[in-house]
């Protein structure tokens, strides 16, 4: 067999070898056996050292030529295993005549997004925004918050112990004591996080809630700035119209105490001149979320009590604090209007997606 013969034969076994082929590992396995370094082509090379020396170079040069036409023959069969795939692909994932499923896309949930929402305005005005441990002593919770072990107050806690001195928190305002100690003063803050009671589950009560809780305290700071902030975050969470009233109350952990009360945001809350003369706006309307007052409560507030001051080592001549908690769950009831509490725990999809 001439030289010419043998690589016209190689060209055609090649040929043949690549009608059968159908993955990239058996198209590489026939590179390396035509054109790899022990393959056949290297094998041919080899022989021409037996010619005469003068039909050498015209030899090589036929080799040379042939190999071009054995590397077009490999590229064109990648090119069809390209094209092999695509049209495996289109037949496998998409099937035109199937009915379209439509998929539903998750949303946050109503506790997460109100959460967030108070947060980010607190941040917008340069308060930090800090978590706490869930599992807290009696000093954090009780002690250091100015109830001592014989307080009522400590009852009306309601909590699960996990031993006499260590309790799942039933509040957030532990962390008053955690960050005054770590921190500050000056200090502004905001924590919110899961809390829980042993009460017993209705539509307005769960054993395990979320508040939210703040705290500044500086030099100067007063009861003004503590409306200003809640004003504020109402706004963010209702609606541009709200108003803050304070009602007298009483908390262990602050002096003054107040209750705070928004403006109902959905029947509008007392009419204006209602607003004006106070008192008078106890029976406004029929709305079903606030009972017809105009008015709902949304958290507990007050200056920071100089006892609490003194217990992290703060001096209440020097500086001064307000503080306040808010239920996240109240908060989220109000601003969706949703009227038992345990539809947040209760988690039906179409309750969450009315939301979204
Ligand atoms: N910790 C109180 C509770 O859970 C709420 C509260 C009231 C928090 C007054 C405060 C505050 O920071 O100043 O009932």
């Amino acid at each position: 067999m001439s030289l010419t013969e043998r690589l016209n034969a190689l060209a055609a076994e090649l040929a043949a070898a690549l009608q059968d082929v159908r993955d990239e590992r058996t198209l590489e396995e026939l590179r390396i056996a035509y054109l790899g370094r022990s393959g056949k082509i290297t094998e041919i090379r080899r022989s021409i050292g037996k010619l005469p020396p003068q039909e050498r170079p015209a030899a090589g040069k036929t080799i040379n030529d042939a190999v071009v036409g054995l590397e077009e023959q490999l590229a064109a069969a990648e090119r069809d295993l390209v094209r092999l795939r695509l049209e495996e692909d289109v037949e496998r994932k998409v099937d035109v005549t199937l009915v379209n499923v439509p998929t539903s896309i998750g949303s946050f949930h109503p506790i997460r997004k109100t959460t967030e929402d108070a947060c980010a305005y607190f941040e917008a005005h340069g308060f930090a925004v800090l978590l706490g441990p869930e599992v807290d002593t009696t000093r954090h919770n009780f002690d250091a918050l100015n109830i001592p072990p014989e307080h009522p107050a400590r009852e009306g806690f309601d909590s699960f112990y996990l031993r006499p001195d260590l309790l799942l928190r039933p509040h957030t305002s532990p962390m008053q004591i955690r960050a005054m100690e770590a921190y500050g003063p000056p200090i502004a803050i905001v924590v919110p996080g899961k809390c829980y009671r042993r009460d017993a589950v209705d539509a307005r009560h769960l054993y395990q809630f979320n508040q939210i809780e703040g705290l500044m305290v500086g030099e100067g700071i007063h009861f003004g700035h503590l409306r200003g902030m809640l004003v504020g975050m109402c706004r963010e969470l209702f609606g541009p119209n709200q108003q803050v009233r304070f009602r007298p109350s009483y908390f262990p952990f602050t002096e003054p105490s107040a209750e705070i009360d928004t403006t109902c945001p959905r029947c509008g809350g007392p009419s204006a001149t209602a607003l004006r003369a106070d008192a008078q706006d106890d029976k406004v309307g029929t709305c079903s979320t606030c009972g017809g007052s105009g008015w709902i409560e949304i958290g507990g507030s007050g200056m920071v009590h100089p006892n609490v001051l003194r217990n992290v080592g703060y001096d209440p001549d020097e500086v001064s604090g307000w503080a306040f908690g808010c239920g996240i769950e109240r908060l989220a009831m109000i601003r969706y209007g949703i009227s038992d509490i345990r539809e947040f725990i209760w988690n039906e999809p179409s309750f969450l997606e009315q939301l979204a």
